[in-house]
């Protein structure tokens, strides 16, 4: 009897422990389930720990085990389909994946996301190869610098850098028409991409205005 009521109490904690962690995420979002279960197993183990140490050590000190944390995660190997290079973009380093087929004259800047101070291009890597299985041309991944090493508007100003350097200098090298260009990015990623966007269409000193197309 004793037995069952252990066994009860212990099942009534993890029902509540389940219920507290439990945060609904919307209906018609792609794979829900999957990331249903993904979502507080990586609030447990990422998000609450790097809550307490910025609680205990600072802000600086999250970023540090936010940075260790993601650097575990294991990347997909490059399909054989995909050649990755690294390069310099006006100073500012790249990371290059060209399909072995492009399927039009189109390439992607991607700006990776992680709150403009974790993550990297090589972080990246399984997103952009899903990215290319859909659309077969070039992308160029930026490394821009990270805060809070690197302070506003650094971030801003390598992304545009590089933007700049591949329309005027590297199209032709990657037999891309520099007026299919697409800047696209998640998270911080997709601030950068549109606060670049508004500032090279200031720029008068450019050949290549982009055209705003969308942001989300
Ligand atoms: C980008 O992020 C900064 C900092 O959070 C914010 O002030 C700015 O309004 C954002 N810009 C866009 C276009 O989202």
């Amino acid at each position: 009897m004793a037995l069952l009521y252990a066994f009860l109490v212990i099942l009534a904690f993890i029902a509540l422990f389940l219920y507290s962690i439990y945060i609904p995420l919307p209906d018609e979002l792609d794979g829900r389930w999957r990331l249903q279960i993904l979502e507080p197993i990586l609030r447990l183990v990422h998000e609450y720990p790097a809550r307490i140490i910025e609680l205990i050590n600072g802000p600086e000190a999250r970023c540090r085990y936010s940075r260790w944390f993601f650097d575990l995660a294991k990347q997909p190997k490059c399909p054989k389909t995909i050649t990755i290079s690294t390069d310099d973009y006006d100073g500012v380093p790249v990371r290059v994946y060209i399909p072995q087929q492009a399927d039009n004259k189109g390439a992607i800047v991607y700006i990776h996301g992680g709150g403009f101070a974790i993550m990297n291009t090589k972080a990246y890597d399984g997103v952009i190869f899903a990215l290319m299985k859909r659309l077969k041309m070039p992308v160029i991944s930026v490394e821009y610098r990270l805060a809070p090493k690197h302070k506003f508007p650094a971030a801003i100003d390598d992304c545009e850098s590089a933007i700049v350097h591949l329309m005027e200098y590297k199209c032709k090298e990657l037999n891309v028409d520099p007026s299919k260009v697409v800047v696209m990015g998640d998270s911080a990623g997709g601030n950068l991409s549109a606060v670049v966007a508004q500032r090279l269409k200031r720029r008068t000193d450019i050949k290549f205005q982009p055209k705003v197309c969308l942001t989300v």
